[in-house]
């Protein structure tokens, strides 16, 4: 953790910010280590404060010991701005993405003359780059995942319906460690699977159809999420030709992916595949996002992603094909960006599985 602290205070340096309030929880439990749901932290060059109430005392000392507790008993913000004048503060950064406009304004009002500066993305840059203890988590989570699914493939038929089967993994991941799914499972069948966020719904399942699990585990605060869409009965030509194209352009992808492109190519790898096989406008989403202590982080894989890939990042890939009058296909892995390529951290069979 002090790590951490010592990474932003660098951080500040670069864009001149002397003092830092970092209000949204998952970067707040990302510079301090304290989960509880309530709590500000206030960073500067010298200071490093963590401001809550009575409730998380214990917790605290227990989870940030290297932070300076201050219990405010008030409105949060009062205490953040009588911490401001005691240190002198001019001027005090916040994060604008994450403040809401009627917290800057009382927070405005309790400083009384002292400046806001709005920033973005600050703790978010950081959080980019996984240490090892991070990655040792998210394997783990990405292991509960694959192992949920190699069990919901002996158990799943048709007859059931599509929430009896993210009933079971919901338990199947809870039962292997996980505190819960890292979103709401996404179990979608026959003409469903062409949605391509089909929440597990009360459709029963049928031969012929092809069906999209997306799923991942919380565990120790860190996500996975992998979808693997399998086939109940044998696939026509159209299924097995989307599914053999998908695969392939998940494949090709990950097979790039490396320190140095942008997120912008490695989607780029993906959508080329898919548009050459005549089905670019049956992608209609990006080909991955950056997993960590929350499901959907920085960095983007995707025709808006600017970010350059390096080592430590840990990415999704998961291109698909949706086709309203058929079904549709994603296939998804976590992938870690290693110094000479990546490292696939989710291992769950993908060839295409057919159950009677
Ligand atoms: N479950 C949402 C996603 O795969 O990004
Ligand atoms: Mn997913
Ligand atoms: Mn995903």
């Amino acid at each position: 953790m002090e790590q951490r602290i010592h990474r932003l205070r660098r951080r500040m340096e670069e864009s001149d910010i002397g003092a830092f309030l970092v209000s949204h929880p998952v970067n707040r439990r990302y510079v301090t280590g304290f989960t509880g749901s309530s709590g500000v932290a206030l960073i500067t060059a010298t200071e490093a404060i963590l401001i809550t109430d009575f409730r998380y005392l214990t917790q605290v000392k227990e989870q940030a010991p290297h932070m300076t507790l201050v219990q405010h008993k008030g409105p949060i913000l009062e205490t953040v701005a009588e911490q401001c004048r005691q240190l002198g503060v001019k001027s005090l950064a916040f994060e604008q993405d994450h403040l809401t406009f009627s917290q800057h304004q009382q927070l405005e009002g309790f400083l009384n003359g002292i400046a806001t500066d709005p920033v973005s993305d600050i703790v978010e840059e950081l959080r980019m780059i996984k240490d090892e203890e991070e990655l040792s988590v998210i394997r783990d989570a990405a292991l509960i995942a694959d192992r949920a699914f190699y069990q919901i493939i002996q158990e799943i038929k048709p007859g059931m319906k599509e929430k009896d089967v993210a009933l079971r993994l919901e338990i199947l991941m809870r039962e292997m460690g996980a505190s819960s799914s890292s979103f709401d499972i996404i179990v979608a069948s026959g003409l469903r699977s062409a949605l391509p966020h089909g929440t597990a719904s009360d459709k029963v399942l049928e031969k012929g159809d092809l069906v999209t699990m997306d799923f991942g585990a919380y565990y120790q605060g860190y996500a996975s999420d992998i979808t693997r869409t399998i086939m109940l009965g044998q696939p026509n030509e159209k299924q097995k030709e989307i599914y053999d194209v998908v695969l392939e352009a998940q494949k090709c992808c990950i097979a790039q992916i490396r320190p140095g492109i942008t997120g912008r190519e490695a989607d780029g790898v993906a959508r080329d595949y898919i548009t050459k096989h005549g089905y670019g406008d049956s992608f209609g989403h990006g080909t991955g996002h950056g997993l960590g202590l929350e499901v959907h982080e920085a960095p983007r894989l995707s025709i808006h992603g600017n970010t350059v890939l390096a080592p430590g990042m840990v990415v999704t890939v998961e291109p698909g094909i949706y086709l309203p009058e058929l079904g549709g296909v994603r296939i998804e892995d976590d992938v870690l960006i290693t110094e000479s390529g990546c490292e696939v951290l989710t291992h769950a069979n993908k060839e295409l599985i057919m159950i009677d």
